[in-house]
């Protein structure tokens, strides 16, 4: 097994996420999906991000006329749980209007993993399919400026 189906056996067997935080967390997501400003490319997104505090934090993509300074649902997401006062996560469920799997765009995962490095990630479709990935799998060896205890410290 490569390291990559190593690691995404371990989340499937491992992985003690509440069922009810699950589907309140997809409830939110396809809530934020629908909130999505999205007149450019008309691919609405929604995010939730699952506090370690139990609390979901939810986000949409937020497009612009210049095209670049589009937010994505999962920074969306991020920012707010940040501005609200939390900084660990144990989930991010995704969902889009595409029947498969989505995952975070390049950006989204540096800035994801500066707060979560194994943040267990869901993409969900309208029939209810789920398909479970990981941010160390999508996104390794990740560049950081301070290890984990450090940035503990600054942040506490
Ligand atoms: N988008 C997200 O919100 N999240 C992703 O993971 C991929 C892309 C948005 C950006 C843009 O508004 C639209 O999807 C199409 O790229």
């Amino acid at each position: 097994m490569s390291y990559h189906e190593e690691r995404i056996d371990k989340i499937a067997r491992q992985l003690q996420i509440d069922e009810k935080l699950i589907e309140d967390s997809i409830t939110l997501a396809r809530l934020m999906r629908d909130r999505a400003y999205v007149p450019y490319s008309h691919f609405p997104v929604g995010a939730v991000l699952a506090g370690d505090n139990g609390q979901l934090y939810g986000g949409c993509n937020v497009e612009n006329s210049s095209f670049g300074l589009t937010n994505c649902a999962e920074r969306t997401a991020l920012f707010r749980a940040v501005a609200e006062g939390c900084k660990s996560f144990q989930l991010l469920v995704l969902t889009t209007v595409r029947k498969e799997a989505v995952t975070p765009c390049g950006a989204c995962r540096q800035v994801l993993t500066e707060f979560a490095k194994e943040l267990p990630v869901l993409y969900v479709n309208d029939d209810g399919e789920r398909v479970w990935m990981d941010l160390t799998v999508l996104f390794p060896q990740a560049f950081a400026l301070l290890d984990s205890n450090e940035k503990k410290e600054k942040s506490d």
